[in-house]
């Protein structure tokens, strides 16, 4: 284990050994530490879904990601939306990692009570890896320790429908004078599926299979979509990407899902001829893995997607450990379950990163306590002030699977949105089917947050939604929140070649790798010309509804309603709608 640069870590070694730092860390007016514990995220009982299971040993050690309180997150936001809005004068002045490191380094007094917090149960701060900020520190320690730490008890949870077991407390606390200097701790109350991470396609059985349509818009787009249905239906296919030395696209996987390189010459071959020499590279995080005996539909489906829609600009897939499945009984370090975080930690160490990212994953918001996800969505708005957009699939269940029943002890049915999906720093897309005209697919999520309050950038085109929309299933959603998706993209029988056969993938899993690829063939444009990535798109695109192909038909049902409906301009179904690249190119160029 080792620790990353920063002034005050020196400081902090000191302290640690009992030279430096009282006076930062001691109560003034009584000089003694108050260390009455208070709750920092507790439920009121087992979360929706899961059955309590079994206890663990006590000696079995996890991995902890501890979020220090960031210093100056609201500048970050705030530098955000000056550079993402195109009428402000900053547009496009993104900033650099170490600009971003300097606002979000904790306060000295953070860093300090925090090392004595650790320092009074036996741990060094030195001993803890530490983000080139400071403000995330990861550390493995036994249950009976963490159970120590945050005053709680840990469970073995399993999960009703899949049978998959999870590590968590229904609780967790730290004592009085670190409270505030902490803003999450993972894994601790957080039960979000992570090893089906409602991972958002499915293979479609009743799609009959296509073989190559080559150009033009083919009748056949209307059952069975392939790149070149995409390139002609979102006007991209006469454009040749040049900026290919320094523009990137970004995949995100999961859940050991492996993106396979013979499948993808296999489908260029079959799809895309003219770009047989299409490929990736594979960047392993926290563990993960490259199995080329194992490809996954969804790892397949996101690169060969991004492949066809980008080449020949460079795509890299991120393949993230840390969710195997969970076995009880085992004592091996346990994986924590929260790879987001492990991604997010790993993109935000590098010094330049992929201008747009591709994220299939999700789950329902309520499965995530609203400070981890606060704190996770506050990450991807860094990603964005650096100037990478930053692109999430709005999930499969419209408006909520199942019964929808609220996690908060009150029982009452309610929209579930999902997350990171939710989160207002990203661009959500949701899912469209058949041409002239497109439509929504009745799968494609939807809905308003319960965490996250909407941002100004949407606040005129959800109002004039909401205006129209009336009385419709009010009491079920909270109409001054973060709304959703942004924009979507076709999600219905893509095309898909997996282990050397051709497959047919639904889920808004096909639409993000579809739009992010627009996204990238414009910065493409933008680099090209000399400009500045386009980073986080929702001012942007907001302010541009008519460079959007809106769609007004369909609706996304769910949680025993119809859920809601397209109609004329933004609606939570298909958001302001798909892609029109020559418009886009237009507007930036
Ligand atoms: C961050 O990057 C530095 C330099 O590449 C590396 O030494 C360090 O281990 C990284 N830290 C984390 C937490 O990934
Ligand atoms: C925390 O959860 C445990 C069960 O794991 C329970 O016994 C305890 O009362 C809870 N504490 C708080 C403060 O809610
Ligand atoms: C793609 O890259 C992988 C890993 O670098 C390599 O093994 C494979 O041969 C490449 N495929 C093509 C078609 O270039
Ligand atoms: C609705 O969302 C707003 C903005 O986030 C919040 O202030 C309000 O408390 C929420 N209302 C309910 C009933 O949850």
């Amino acid at each position: 284990m080792r620790i990353m640069h920063s002034h005050w870590l020196f400081g902090l070694l000191s302290t640690s050994t009992g030279i430096l730092g009282t006076p930062l860390v001691y109560d003034t007016t009584t000089g003694e530490r108050d260390t009455t514990f208070i709750v920092k995220h507790s439920w009121s009982g087992t979360p929706k879904g899961w059955r309590l299971h079994s206890e663990p040993t006590s000696d079995h050690m996890l991995k902890f990601h501890i979020g220090l309180k960031q210093g100056g997150i609201d500048e970050v936001i705030r530098h955000l939306y000056e550079v993402s809005d195109p009428a402000h004068i900053r547009y496009g002045q993104h900033l650099s990692k170490e600009e971003v490191d300097e606002l979000i380094s904790p306060t000295e007094e953070t860093t300090a009570t925090v090392s004595e917090w650790l320092q009074s149960h036996g741990i060094h701060y030195s001993d803890c890896y530490a983000s080139s900020a400071g403000d995330w520190l990861q550390l493995t320690v036994p249950i009976s320790k963490a159970e120590t730490m945050f005053n709680t008890q840990y469970h073995i949870f399993q999960h009703e429908k899949t049978g998959e077991y999870t590590l968590r407390s229904l609780n967790w606390s730290l004592p009085s004078y670190v409270h505030s200097h902490i803003d999450v701790a993972a894994p601790t109350t957080s039960f979000t599926r992570t090893r089906s991470m409602k991972k958002t396609s499915f293979l479609d059985p009743h799609v009959p299979m296509i073989d190559d349509l080559s150009g033009g818009l083919s009748t056949s787009c209307s059952t069975s979509v392939t790149p070149s249905c995409l390139r002609t239906l979102y006007n991209t296919a006469n454009y040749t990407p040049t900026a290919t030395n320094v523009n990137q696209i970004g995949i995100a996987g999961y859940l050991e899902e492996f993106a396979n390189f013979a499948d993808l010459k296999t489908f260029m071959q079959k799809f895309r001829s003219d770009a047989v020499n299409a490929n990736f590279t594979v960047t392993l995080i926290n563990g993960g893995a490259n199995n080329q005996a194992q490809p996954g539909i969804e790892a397949n489906l996101d690169t060969q997607y991004a492949g066809a829609m980008t080449f020949p600009t460079p795509n890299i897939y991120y393949s993230t450990g840390g969710s195997p499945p969970f076995i009880p009984d085992d004592n091996t370090p346990t994986n924590t379950n929260e790879p987001y975080l492990d991604w997010l930690n790993f993109i935000s160490n590098q010094t330049t990163i992929p201008q747009t990212f591709s994220t299939s994953y999700g789950d329902d918001e309520q499965t995530v306590p609203e400070d981890f996800a606060v704190r996770v969505c506050n990450g991807f708005a860094q990603l964005g002030v650096m100037g990478s957009s930053v692109l999430f699939s709005s999930g499969d269940d419209g408006v909520g699977a199942g019964e929808c029943l609220a996690n908060d002890g009150s029982d009452t049915i309610r929209f579930q949105p999902n997350f990171p999906a939710s989160c207002p720093y990203v661009t959500t897309v949701g899912a469209t089917v058949k041409t002239n005209p497109e439509q929504a697919t009745s799968f494609s999520g939807g809905g308003f947050s319960n965490y996250f309050a909407q941002p100004s950038y949407q606040a005129s085109a959800v109002l004039a939604f909401l205006t129209e929309l009336g009385t419709t299933n009010q009491g079920l959603f909270n109409a001054s929140s973060r709304a959703y998706p942004d924009v979507a993209a076709q999600g219905q029988s893509f095309q898909v070649v997996i282990g050397g056969a051709t497959g047919s993938v639904s889920g808004t899993s096909a639409s993000c790798p579809t739009f992010a690829g627009v996204i990238t063939l414009l910065n493409d444009f933008r680099l090209s010309n000399n400009k500045p990535s386009l980073g986080f798109l929702n001012p942007l695109i907001y302010a541009n509804p008519s460079a959007f192909n809106d769609i007004t038909k369909g609706n996304n049902q769910g949680c025993g309603t119809n859920g809601f409906s397209a109609g004329i301009g933004w609606d939570p179904v298909t958001g302001l709608g798909t892609p029109d690249f020559l418009k886009l190119q237009t507007l930036l160029g």
